[in-house]
């Protein structure tokens, strides 16, 4: 791509064109390639602005872990929506998605009638929530939510606390977690396993937040070659009834004093 700086946007969109050209005729037939490239050109997009690559160095990369990857996460994908499914049908409303992305799970709470609210720090994806007409999305951080104390019955957070890094910090964004969510509320995690990132570690976090673990379901292994985590895994927490920071009626860090990012 020469040198004109793209808005994100353009550049997603731009990014996926790409991407349908190169990938095209090179999976089986029943493929949802749609579906496939709407991820890897977030990723492409999400490289470009985290790990500064350029464009050409991202596509490359992304359409030859999309050759390896693709079909066998896309069957990863089928189990955690059918094992999401098995476990939302004892969330109601209002769910708060943590970390959205683009609002991957939204036709599965719209198939359970939950309403939905959607976070997400990056631009990119506020701006495709609402391109795909979610416009209960507000850009913050995991670890700065703005909303008050235990308004949520459900949290869903999906494939942000592996991370665990100082700009995706897995025990403050569940400490704020534990804050919005009414007690009994339940929270579906869904995170790939590693050797940094264990059901151990997952547990003891959730834990320390205020959550009794409820079950953890691995529901999909990798073949052993494909990637170093090999294990996707789902767990179901109750947030307990003791443990919030201050007693009923006062606000811990409130809702007033967490601010949205600013696009
Ligand atoms: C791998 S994507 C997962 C998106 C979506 N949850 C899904 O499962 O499709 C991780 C998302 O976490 C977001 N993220 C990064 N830092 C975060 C933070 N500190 N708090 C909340 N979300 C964060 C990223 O912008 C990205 O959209």
């Amino acid at each position: 791509m020469g040198g004109v700086k793209l808005d994100e946007l353009a550049l997603y969109d731009l990014t996926r064109d790409r991407l349908r050209q190169l990938l095209s005729n090179q999976f089986p037939g029943d493929f949802d390639l749609e579906n496939a490239i709407t991820a890897y050109a977030y990723w492409v997009c999400t490289a470009m602005r985290n790990h500064g690559k350029d464009w050409d160095t991202a596509v490359q990369e992304y359409i030859d872990l999309a050759l390896r990857d693709a079909v066998i996460e896309s069957q990863a994908e089928q189990a955690e929506l059918e094992l999401l499914r098995h476990e939302l049908h004892q969330f109601s409303g209002p769910l708060l998605d943590v970390g959205a992305g683009w609002g991957r799970f939204s036709s599965l709470y719209q198939e359970y009638g939950l309403q939905a609210i959607y976070t997400e720090p990056s631009e990119l994806g506020c701006r495709l929530l609402r391109r795909n007409t979610l416009c209960n999305s507000v850009r913050c951080l995991g670890q700065s939510l703005s909303f008050l104390d235990r308004v949520f019955t459900g949290v869903v957070i999906g494939w942000v606390l592996h991370h665990d890094a100082p700009d995706v910090p897995a025990a403050a964004i569940l400490g704020e977690v534990a804050r919005v969510m009414a007690s009994s509320g339940r929270l579906l995690s869904i995170e790939p396993l590693s050797d940094d990132f264990d059901t151990q570690k997952w547990c003891s976090l959730v834990e320390s937040a205020g959550f009794e673990v409820e079950k953890l379901v691995e529901f999909f292994d990798l073949p052993e070659s494909k990637k170093k985590s090999e294990k996707y895994a789902c767990l179901v927490a109750v947030r307990r009834s003791s443990g919030y920071p201050l007693e009923a009626g006062t606000t811990t860090q409130s809702a007033r004093g967490r601010s949205r990012i600013h696009e």
